[in-house]
């Protein structure tokens, strides 16, 4: 069969799979803890659940206007307001399924043939394919563990190119849990304003699970990058509403209408009922969300406590999301392995019970992903094989 130049070059999912590696597993009857989970384990709050169900029985089930309800667009405007002090007006919004979906209407719309996004590494594993998908090429700028993988503005500036169409920012960022601080985020606008021809994208989707302080956006401490800037955002993280399918994303509304164009033939917009329910979550009460983070940065110091005690794992406990960023260069070789073998690493994991994301799928190697979206007791047993594997004894389970 012959397929579309657009998808040769773009990678199947190394989570996907491992999640199905998984799924085998447990059919199979054999017990493995999961530490890959990219999505809340608390359910949507009650009263978000409700709102769907007052929007299905009144009969709000036709198609949806293709940018986003009025009271949903409303309610993500005065999200922006409370949040950020940003504001925004009814055309600079569109509500997609998904903010996945909202990243991948900005590509769409605005990459050619060999236009250049510039993504600071590691990476969450999706944007590099969507830029390819969207004809574009991604260029990656390294952060560290030692610097709490804050983005360094020289490096950024080298990456800059007269093709560079975006950069990316993601903070709180998967799977590093870093959150940009004031100091890189002033580093980074001062190198925008060398470079007029470059927009941002910041997917703020963690933005909700901050453990030390609020999370700031760009805008806040550069407002002048106003008309070069789309903030992405939803309610799948910090709504628990994963399976709702439901993002949204502001910036210049000439932007917005070039994205909502690629919507139009594509999804025709986000479901009537998930509009309604997050029209509620973000207009209700917000004390779930509140005690999801609060049960967030708990386990992260649960975890942050059994890493310590592993000898030859590094890692900086993270100030924000679910997950935690494990360097693991040190340990591999003491087990037989290549320091960047991490997917061999994570093999044997499996085999001791405990599946986790290999860092390659980061662009990471030599690290590993721990997901802290699970139950205590989860991510106590799972630690304590993963100590277990470093120190060699796999066998004696
Ligand atoms: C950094 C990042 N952005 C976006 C998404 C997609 O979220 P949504 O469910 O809103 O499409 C994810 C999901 O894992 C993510 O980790």
């Amino acid at each position: 069969m012959s397929l579309s130049r657009r998808i040769e070059g773009v990678g199947t999912s190394i989570i996907l799979a491992m999640l199905e590696k998984e799924a085998t597993l447990r059919e199979q009857g054999i017990e493995i803890i999961s530490l890959t989970a990219g999505e809340p384990d608390f359910p949507t709050p009650r009263h978000v659940v409700a709102a769907a169900r007052v929007a299905m029985d009144k009969g709000d089930t036709r198609y949806p206007p293709l940018t986003g309800t009025a009271a949903l667009k409303q309610a993500i405007i005065g999200k922006f307001i409370s949040d950020y002090g940003l504001e925004f007006g009814l055309r600079s919004i569109i509500v997609s399924t998904g903010s996945k979906q909202a990243i991948y209407n900005a590509f769409m719309a605005t990459l050619d043939q060999g236009d250049e996004v510039v993504i600071p590494k590691p990476y969450w594993t999706s944007y590099p394919d969507m830029v390819r998908v969207a004809a574009g090429v991604p260029i990656f700028v390294e952060t560290h563990v030692s610097q709490r993988f804050q983005l360094d503005a020289d490096l950024l500036n080298h990456a800059i190119s007269p093709r560079t169409k975006w950069i990316l920012l993601n903070s709180p960022g998967n799977p590093t849990g870093a959150i940009y601080n004031e100091e890189t985020l002033r580093g980074v606008a001062e190198v925008l304003r060398r470079h007029q021809h470059v927009r941002i994208l910041c997917d703020d989707i963690y933005e909700h699970i901050a453990f030390e302080q609020p999370v700031r956006n760009i805008l806040q401490v550069a407002p002048d990058l106003g008309d070069r800037c789309l903030i992405v955002n939803g309610v799948s993280k910090a709504y628990a509403m994963t399976g709702w399918r439901l993002g949204y994303a502001a910036g210049p509304p000439e932007l917005i209408q070039a994205m909502a164009v690629i919507q139009s033939q594509s999804t025709s917009g986000a479901s009537t009922l998930s509009q309604a329910a997050a029209v509620a979550a973000l207009t209700g009460p917000q004390e779930d969300r509140i005690a999801a983070c609060e049960a967030y940065r708990r386990r992260r110091d649960l975890v942050a406590s059994h890493l310590l005690r592993i000898h030859g794992l590094d890692f900086t406990p993270p100030d924000g999301a679910f997950y935690v960023l494990v360097d693991c260069r040190e340990a591999l070789p003491e087990i037989g392995l290549r320091k960047d073998e991490d997917p061999a690493f994570v093999a044997r994991l499996f085999e001791a019970g405990v599946a986790v994301i290999p860092g390659t799928a980061f662009g990471a190697p030599g690290f590993i992903r721990l997901s802290f979206a699970t139950a205590d007791a989860q991510i106590e047993r799972g630690l304590v094989r993963l100590a277990t594997v470093v120190a060699g004894r796999s066998d004696s389970l």
